[in-house]
């Protein structure tokens, strides 16, 4: 009673502006990472660039400082001129918010922002504010990052079909590597070089999974909104579909909000998905619906279901679910091993193919699928794969392993547990400062 009483104390005096990046695999784990402050105590804004990220739960204020994405629109086709509009939108926009908080006497102690705008740190020395940034992706992702930041001109890309030997890492082929690493000019002496330095310097705390918690711990209530979404809700529509549909016997096939698939890949996923003769629930967003085979969707609809966006926790935690194909995007991957669902590994750039690794060969939860010369998903090698995670004592052995998978996210948020001990410290030192 006395630890809850010292929280309530620390609450009337932390204001934690929580500011992500605009794409909805950055909202969703800051979201939740604001829910945990909320809980502790602490008040909690989220500063939003989109009037469509709204927020149903009351723990949480949502201040819109820009209006910049329209639903559908593609950041990945127009990364800079994005990210030059939002800097321009946000140096604005922030200092205003900040100082209009302090006007109604809620002044901010610290803006945890996306590590994907590092300019906001710019601004808030200006104001004499403190920062903290906040990686949406894995450990393993940060050190490559910093490798990239540091030594950027290294090259790696010498060492087609061998390993890269990193610290607390596994063995890496070039194929398992970051996208944004294999382009580069890097050694994988001085990579390691910089890992060993980076772990001295900034002890990085891991939290998460940054799933809600009314699907983990449960000692939270309310789940009104996973992430704000850019897009139309999910059809719940689909969660029905599900219910009539028996335990383990469905693929849930996404490439979560950015990645596209070419024509052909598409026609080749839409085969191998008919071939294999499973159920499935294929989330193709509106913009990539022009893509599909001609009357695809209709033509498949005794065995599947295609949608534009769906409510992906409600479907992984669904009892009907067999599989996840996903493009391995870390919020994707951190959601099929907190329920316990296998995947099959679809990896297409940036952090995604070191998720892959870490599913198929650390986690073993799932199966990699292996691309063609061109570098292209096949059918048969889908049919083939959705086979290995669906049947027989391999399938079984996977599912298995994402089941404890599952166990050791529960305990990592739990009260004690190693995500809840960090936000506990972060909450500490800010009382420091
Ligand atoms: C991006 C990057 O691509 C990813 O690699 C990085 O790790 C985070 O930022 P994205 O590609 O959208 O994210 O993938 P992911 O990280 O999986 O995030 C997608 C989110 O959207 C997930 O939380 C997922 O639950 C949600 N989602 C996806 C839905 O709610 N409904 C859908 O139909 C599809």
């Amino acid at each position: 009673e006395k630890m809850e009483r010292q929280e309530v104390v620390t609450s009337s005096k932390t204001h934690v502006l929580l500011f992500p990046f605009t794409a909805q695999g950055h909202i969703n784990p800051m979201v939740q990472f604001s829910k945990r402050l909320a809980s502790k105590g602490l008040k909690v804004t989220l500063v939003a660039t989109n009037k469509s990220m709204q927020s149903q739960d009351s723990s949480i204020k949502v201040e819109h400082i820009a209006n910049l994405l329209d639903e559908g629109d593609q950041i990945i086709n127009s990364v800079d001129s994005f990210l030059d509009r939002l800097q321009v939108a946000v140096s604005h926009g922030l200092p205003e918010l900040i100082e209009k908080q302090k006007g109604l006497g809620c002044p901010v102690k610290i803006v945890v922002y996306d590590s994907t705008m590092p300019w906001v740190l710019d601004i808030l020395h200006k104001l004499g504010l403190y920062g903290a940034v906040f990686h949406t992706q894995s450990s393993a992702i940060a050190f490559f990052l910093g490798a990239k930041i540091f030594h950027g001109s290294l090259k790696i890309g010498s060492l087609e079909g061998e390993n890269v030997v990193l610290p607390s890492m596994p063995l890496m082929g070039v194929k398992d590597l970051p996208s944004f690493i294999s382009d580069m000019d890097a050694y994988p002496a001085l990579l390691r070089l910089v890992v060993n330095w980076m772990a001295s310097q900034w002890p990085i705390k891991t939290i998460g999974p940054t799933i809600p918690s009314m699907y983990l711990d449960k000692r939270l209530e309310d789940d009104k909104d996973y992430g704000l979404s850019l897009f139309k809700p999910g059809d719940e529509d689909c969660i029905k579909w599900l219910d009539t549909k028996e335990s383990g016997s469905v693929v849930y096939v996404s490439f979560g909000s950015l990645a596209n698939l070419g024509e052909d890949e598409m026609e080749e996923l839409a085969c191998g998905l008919k071939q294999s003769n499973r159920y499935f629930l294929w989330v193709v967003r509106a913009s990539e619906v022009s893509k599909l085979p001609t009357n695809f969707a209709t033509e498949a609809s005794e065995k599947g279901l295609v949608v534009n966006w769906c409510p992906q926790l409600k479907v992984l935690a669904h009892p009907a679910m067999g599989c996840f194909m996903t493009h391995c995007g870390w919020n994707s991957t951190l959601e099929a091993l907190s329920l316990g669902v296998p995947m099959l590994a679809v990896p297409q750039w940036t952090d995604q193919p070191t998720n892959a690794k870490y599913v198929v060969d650390i986690w073993e939860a799932g199966v990699r699928v292996k691309v063609d010369e061109k570098g292209k998903i096949r059918r048969e090698e889908i049919e083939m794969c959705i086979r290995e995670v669906m049947e027989g004592e391999r399938g079984n052995k996977l599912k298995r392993n994402a089941v404890r998978w599952k166990e050791v996210a529960q305990e990592a948020v739990d009260k004690g547990g190693s995500s809840d001990k960090h936000i506990d410290e972060f909450i500490s030192e800010l009382a420091c400062r």
